[in-house]
């Protein structure tokens, strides 16, 4: 049961590309089909974001640790998600011109920061084996705390390519604040023993 699980959630966390193929197949992208397809990984990065955060919660309230195996895992596919959003952002929109996109990231504040989410991601990545577990020690801990400033950023470059807030940023936004206020709740109880 125990690899079974893992292997569920694998397959469940590849349910993006399920519904792209069959959009694309279909040809169901609507009038912009470039847009729909960025727009549709960037939404299921933070989505994944969220998934990987939401683990520590979850093992505290059903007091079950079988929540923190699968964390690992979300967290490479928030990067996976993020790489082929941003990929096909300069494939797609540039193809792979990459001049216009590094004005976009100089110039444009939403980009800026969602660039910056995704350099923030590479860090996790790298270091998400057991053996940099190992290696890196309280550091590793450390580092890995770089995933709340990417929820941040990510639910900001929402919020600002959006223009307005209503709604789905504004749901990501509460969420991220549960979110918050659990790791707040976290840390103060883990200082009190
Ligand atoms: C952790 C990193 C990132 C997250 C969480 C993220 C998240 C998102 C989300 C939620 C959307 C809006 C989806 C919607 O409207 O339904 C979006 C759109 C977009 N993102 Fe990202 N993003 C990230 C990184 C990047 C990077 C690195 C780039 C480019 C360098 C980028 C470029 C864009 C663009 C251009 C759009 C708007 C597409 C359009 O409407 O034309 N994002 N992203």
């Amino acid at each position: 049961m125990k690899s079974y699980s893992k292997i569920i959630v694998f397959f469940l966390s590849l349910w993006p590309i399920y519904l792209i193929t069959y959009q694309i197949v279909f040809n169901q992208l609507g009038p912009e089909p470039v847009d729909r397809i960025i727009n549709h990984f960037g939404e299921w990065t933070l989505i994944f974001i969220f998934l990987t955060l939401s683990m520590t919660p979850l093992r505290k309230i059903t007091k079950s640790l079988e929540w923190i195996k699968f964390r690992r895992m979300l967290g490479l596919f928030a990067f996976f998600y993020a790489s082929v959003h941003m990929l096909s952002y300069v494939g797609l929109d540039y193809r792979f011109d990459f001049e216009p996109l590094i004005n976009d990231v100089l110039k444009k504040k939403f980009i800026f920061i969602g660039f910056s989410a995704w350099l923030l991601l590479i860090p996790l990545a790298v270091t998400s084996s057991q053996k940099m577990v190992r290696l890196l020690k309280q550091n590793w801990k450390k580092i890995h705390k770089l995933i709340y400033v990417i929820a941040i950023f990510g639910v900001l470059h929402f919020i600002w390519l959006s223009k307005t807030i209503f709604f789905k940023p504004l749901i990501f936004l509460i969420l991220l604040i549960i979110l918050l206020l659990f790791r707040v709740k976290i840390t103060k109880s883990a200082s009190k023993i």
